[in-house]
């Protein structure tokens, strides 16, 4: 099972098993990472689960939908390396991944 690594804005990391196939998001929200709320429950419209995506891996990525880029808008504190984890399916590819989190998201 692919493990990602979530680094909240504190410093804090939570390494947790992410079974294929779930979203960022959902890896977060079923481990308890603090700093992904994933309110609208995946379908793109909150960007409450607004994440960076390290240099090395954002190549490995599928680029994001104009759907991603329009919510992204919404975003605290967007940035060049911006994702919305609920759009991004882990894979095996992606073991070792390392997503870190803003301070706040939307919501707060
Ligand atoms: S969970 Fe709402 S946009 Fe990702």
């Amino acid at each position: 099972m692919p493990k990602v690594s979530y680094i909240e804005a504190s410093g804090v990391q939570h390494i947790v098993d992410v079974g294929e196939q779930l979203s960022l998001m959902e890896g977060a929200v079923l481990n308890d990472v603090e700093g992904i709320v994933g309110l609208c429950g995946g379908i793109c419209s909150c960007a409450t689960c607004h994440c960076y995506i390290d240099d090395e891996w954002a190549a490995k990525l599928p680029t994001p939908s104009e759907g991603e880029l329009t919510m992204l808008e919404r975003a605290y504190d967007r940035r060049p390396n911006s994702r919305l984890g609920c759009q991004i399916a882990v894979t095996e590819m992606l073991d070792g991944l390392v997503v870190r989190l803003p301070a706040h998201q939307s919501n707060d």
